[in-house]
């Protein structure tokens, strides 16, 4: 086991890629906090697949969109298990629509998830870090978006390019604190944030086109990831993305 006495807040822990993130985390020896944002009923079933597995986790809800849910849900994650070492900003939505029917709503909606709520939760952990005088982990489930242009998700986009700039400004920031920042980047993975898409035999089958290994990814495969840099294997990577789409992002074809 790698994480052993170590501890973990998985934000949007409760379902899809997060789920994955918190279960493995449990599996490598960590005890694991499971954010949730709407859905006790898939934070409890995720907790208690975890303590059957022998590790302990709490649920807690908060909104990562908003300050004072930010300084609850870290408060009580620390307050929890008394210490706190890895934070996984997982959290995450997109709303499809084309650019010039984009909602201000919308796009707050977005932004306030993906980039304010990575950014301020990530502030309050290290804010206590600094505190402690204690080194930690940051990993951010960003996107293959953080790179490649991603059409009729401009906000998401747009979220998820905001995000590696983050990663990189604060890995060189945080560094002399002990504090490693890295972003995990997922293509298509078969998740909840994908029901439209997945649902859609044509769209599916397009997509799937243009994925060399020629498959959605599982989110297992996102969660190793995650453990590579939470763990000593990854105590020397920081201010990195690791790419894990199935090579999506590099596919390129002449006839
Ligand atoms: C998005 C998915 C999309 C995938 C590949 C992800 O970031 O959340 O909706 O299918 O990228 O484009």
């Amino acid at each position: 086991m790698k994480l052993e006495g170590k501890t973990a807040l998985v934000t949007g822990g409760d379902r899809g890629i997060g789920k994955a993130i918190a279960l493995r985390l449990a599996e490598e020896g960590a005890n694991v906090v499971v954010n949730y944002r709407s859905s006790e009923d898939t934070a409890r079933e995720t907790v208690a697949e975890i303590e059957k597995g022998g590790r302990r986790a709490v649920a807690i809800q908060a909104d990562v969109a908003r300050l004072p849910d930010i300084d609850r849900l870290v408060a009580e994650s620390i307050a929890a298990y008394g210490q706190l070492d890895i934070l996984v900003n997982n959290a995450g939505i997109e709303k499809h629509a084309a650019f010039w029917e984009v909602t201000e709503d919308d796009y707050d909606t977005v932004l306030n998830v993906n980039l304010k709520g990575v950014f301020f939760t990530t502030q309050a952990v290290v804010r206590r870090w600094r505190e402690l005088q204690q080194p930690g982990r940051v990993i951010n489930i960003s996107s293959v978006h953080e790179d490649l242009a991603f059409p009729n998700f401009a906000a998401y986009a747009a979220s998820k390019g905001a995000l590696r700039m983050l990663t990189r400004t604060l890995a060189v920031e945080l560094a002399p604190m002990g504090i490693t920042v890295n972003n995990v980047a997922p293509g298509a993975i078969e998740t909840p944030i994908n029901r439209n898409l997945l649902a859609d035999k044509a769209k599916l089958d397009a997509l799937i086109s243009k994925i060399p290994l020629g498959r959605l990814g599982q989110p297992s495969a996102v969660a190793g990831a995650v453990v590579f840099f939470a763990s000593a294997d990854g105590d020397y990577a920081t201010g990195e993305t690791l790419i894990v789409d199935g090579g999506l992002i590099r596919n390129y074809h002449e006839q």
